[in-house]
């Protein structure tokens, strides 16, 4: 199982949801949050305000899937959100080693599905 976790424009969420939906994720975990990338925060408006204060606000999108669907899922959110300007975001994939479905104990893969 893979941990997909996106840092994304909060207006894109709208459409990284019905993306995740079409390719049959089972289930999805998303929460407002503010960060920094490279250019520690800095947009035009920005220019020269001391970086520790601008936290610009991001979505942070959630997934756990099988080995197989990850790609797939990382595509589906590029497609949705990259519009090549700096700031679309990013993803970041890790391993999952267990998941437990607490109404039935199930666990693995068996969990997710
Ligand atoms: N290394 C990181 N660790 C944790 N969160 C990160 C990291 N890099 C980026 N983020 C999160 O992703 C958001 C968007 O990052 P951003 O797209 O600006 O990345 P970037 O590396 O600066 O790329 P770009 O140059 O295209 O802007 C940040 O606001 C932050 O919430
Ligand atoms: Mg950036």
């Amino acid at each position: 199982m893979k941990r997909i976790e996106a840092y994304i424009r909060p207006n894109r969420l709208e459409d990284v949801q019905p993306a995740l939906d079409d390719l049959g994720v089972p289930g999805m975990t998303c929460e407002p949050v503010r960060g920094y990338g490279r250019q520690h925060g800095q947009t035009d408006t920005l220019q020269g305000s001391h970086y520790a204060l601008n936290l610009v606000p991001k979505t942070k999108v959630f997934v756990v899937v099988s080995d197989e669907m990850a790609e797939a899922v990382v595509a589906a959110i590029v497609k949705a959100v990259q519009t090549g300007e700096l700031g679309d975001g990013k993803i970041f994939v890790s391993e999952v080693h267990d998941a437990v479905r607490i109404r039935t104990g199930e666990r693995g893969g068996e969990a997710l599905y």
